[in-house]
């Protein structure tokens, strides 16, 4: 959690903290993944799940390893775990995975944009003037369909082939 706060520092200008962070994973809610090398975390994601409605909060990955696919398979690993409910099971609780989502992203933002259509998410409308800076916000939606379609065009192994591991939060 508190790698996870440093690296938002770093990452966007209102990040969470780390206090903010330790409350969210008591909720039933919250599902957070990390990417990990030896130890260090590399990235992580944090998804709301409710009412079976996923939304993606925020994914960073460490600057210095940025552009080498890591992102895909941390995402990835977030989202089949959360479509199978997973995330509540390892709260002791029983509970359904997500059967549609959306998130938010700056239409300047090119890789996060590039990532997203790779899991399967389109483009579904934009907020104009979203963000502090006047940047306008692009809407992207999934259904389990297009996310499976997504999986299956995706060849194994795409991203550098690191010693990572993803962990659950
Ligand atoms: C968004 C982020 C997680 C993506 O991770 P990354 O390591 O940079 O990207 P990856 O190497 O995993 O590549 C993901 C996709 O983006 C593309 N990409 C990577 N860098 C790119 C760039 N600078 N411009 C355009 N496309 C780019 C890759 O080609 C890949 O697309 P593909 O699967 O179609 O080939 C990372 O850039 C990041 O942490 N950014 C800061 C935080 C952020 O903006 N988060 C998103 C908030 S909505």
């Amino acid at each position: 959690m508190p790698e996870a706060a440093a690296l938002e520092a770093l990452c966007f200008s209102s990040g969470w903290t780390a206090v903010q962070f330790f409350d969210a994973w008591t909720e039933d809610w919250f599902a957070g993944y990390g990417l990990f090398e030896d130890g260090r975390m590399l990235g992580y994601i944090v998804l709301s799940v409710v009412c079976e409605e996923m939304e993606v909060l925020n994914i960073a990955i460490l600057p210095e390893y940025r552009g080498r696919g890591l992102s895909y398979p941390l995402m990835f690993f977030a989202m089949k775990d959360t479509l199978e409910g997973r995330h509540l099971l390892r709260k002791g609780k029983a509970g359904e995975g997500w059967t549609s989502g959306y998130l938010e992203v700056r239409v300047g933002n090119a890789a996060a944009r590039a990532l997203y259509e790779s899991l399967g998410f389109r483009e579904a409308g934009s907020r104009k003037k979203y963000y502090a800076d006047g940047e306008d916000a692009l809407i992207m939606t999934i259904d389990v369909e297009h996310f499976r379609t997504a999986e299956e065009r995706r060849s194994k192994g795409r991203a550098e082939r690191r010693n990572v591991t993803v962990h659950a939060h």
